[in-house]
């Protein structure tokens, strides 16, 4: 079989790995790739968010299957396009995609099927929105950006100042393009965050091994926030009781609502979970894989995963089954110095061998490029170095040894990934 994976980073790395362990698949395009991607699929110069160009490539090339891992292309229906075109594809179409798509949308839907999340009302003026947080009156808030803005729409407010400028920045500077013509300010909700993907076929979900990010950029979750500067699986507070009552109280009506507003939800649903004092709520949703979640959940899966893709497909999720690995997974991103500000690029890695791996672990790249037989820097998050071990610690102790013998200038890493305070 021919595979297209849609991306660039570390979780379709990830994906693009999991998909070759399996014997029937021959070639693995990958659109547009990385660094460590071109040792072992073919590139493709395309934009991940290029649907036209996608499709076309897809069909002139003889893909057999095709998974759409970023949420751009998704919300802006590459799935649907690629359907259409005869080509199975993993992933939401352009319908179901929205839950992520618009924060309004899945607040909504939450809202009119009593599923637990923070409180929160919508606004598509900014003088609506002033004058709800002066009455309102409470803080901390948090102010986000309707649609997608690159995991940045969220805005924590500290007081009324900060919440005023936030309004401002989305809704009349539009810091997120169209992204904010409406936002949602909600309660502010406290507890450890757990991150949970589930593969679904719009009727059966299955959910994942748990993990934890790291978001902030410095050690003790100080600096700004990142795409993700480091994962564990499992989640240490995602006990089987919590497990147990998020399944009945949101994962199942979460599949049931989507399925009810006729946006039936195929291909993995994330769920950024809260653990409060009142039991876990939704913090967000997301119609994809989490990256870098990907990196420390997929290497624990023992089922072949073009056989989920293929059963999520075919709408048989129910009849196959997914089992996942009692070991636990750590990966520790090195990124380049500056980042999430500015930083540069061009940069050689040192410590990695012809495959852009290291010994002990697996290498997941994000922001390389191969060039001359060498990998460059070419991107903020860099590797995700991923370990698997009998427990955290084992993974964290395999992680970090092979972090200290990769290098490149101004590399940055978190030293205290899956440290449990
Ligand atoms: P999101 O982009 O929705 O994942 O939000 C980014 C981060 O903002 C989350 O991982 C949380 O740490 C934080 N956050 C979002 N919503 C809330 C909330 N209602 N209360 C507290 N923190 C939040
Ligand atoms: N790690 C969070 C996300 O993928 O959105």
């Amino acid at each position: 079989m021919k595979i297209l994976v849609v991306g660039s980073g570390g979780r379709e790395h990830a994906i693009a790995l999991k998909l070759k362990e399996n014997p029937k698949v021959e070639q693995i395009f990958a659109a547009p790739g990385n660094g460590g991607m071109a040792a072992f699929c073919t590139p493709v110069n395309i934009k991940a968010t290029d649907v036209e160009g996608m499709v076309a490539f897809a069909k002139e090339n003889g893909v057999d299957f095709a998974v759409v891992a970023p949420d751009d292309p998704l919300v802006l229906g590459m799935v649907d396009a690629m359907e259409e075109a005869g080509i199975p594809s993993f992933g939401p179409n352009k319908a179901a995609a929205i839950i992520e798509g618009s924060k309004v949308f899945s607040k909504n839907l939450m809202k009119k099927y009593g599923i637990p999340t923070a409180k929160y009302e919508t606004f598509a003026s900014e003088e609506d929105a002033v004058a709800y947080l002066k009455a309102q009156n409470t803080y901390p808030t948090v102010v986000k950006a309707d649609g997608l803005a690159l995991g940045k729409g969220v805005l924590i407010a500290k007081n009324e100042q900060e919440a005023l400028d936030a309004v401002h920045s989305i809704m009349s500077d539009k810091i997120f393009g169209a992204s904010g013509n409406h936002i949602v300010i909600e309660e502010f909700l406290e507890g450890p965050e757990v991150s949970v993907l589930s593969f679904t076929d719009g009727q059966t979900l299955v959910p994942m091994i748990s993990s934890k990010d790291h978001k902030r950029a410095l050690d003790n979750d100080e600096g700004l926030n990142t795409g993700g500067m480091g994962t564990i699986a499992p989640n240490p507070y995602y006990t089987p009781e919590i497990a147990q009552r998020c399944m009945k109280e949101i994962f199942l009506p979460t599949v049931e609502a989507m399925k009810a507003e006729g946006r039936t939800f195929k291909g993995c649903l994330y769920f950024g979970l809260m653990i409060t004092k009142d039991g876990p709520k939704v913090i967000e949703y997301n119609c994809r894989f989490g990256d870098p979640e990907t990196q420390v959940v997929l290497p624990l899966l023992k089922t072949d995963l073009l056989t989920i893709f293929e059963a999520v497909h075919d709408e048989r999720l129910a009849e196959i089954p997914v089992e996942f690995s009692d070991e636990a997974a750590a990966c520790v991103i090195m990124a380049s110095g500056g980042y999430p500000q500015k930083y540069q690029t061009g940069y050689e890695i040192g410590g990695l061998d012809s495959m852009g791996q290291a010994q002990g672990v697996t290498v997941y790249h994000a922001g390389t490029k191969l060039e001359n037989g060498k990998f460059l820097t070419s991107g903020g998050r860099v590797l995700g170095v991923t370990a698997t071990g009998k427990d955290r610690e084992e993974a964290l102790q395999k992680s970090y040894a092979a972090v200290a013998k990769i290098s490149f200038q101004d590399a940055h890493y978190r030293k205290d990934i899956g440290k449990i305070r």
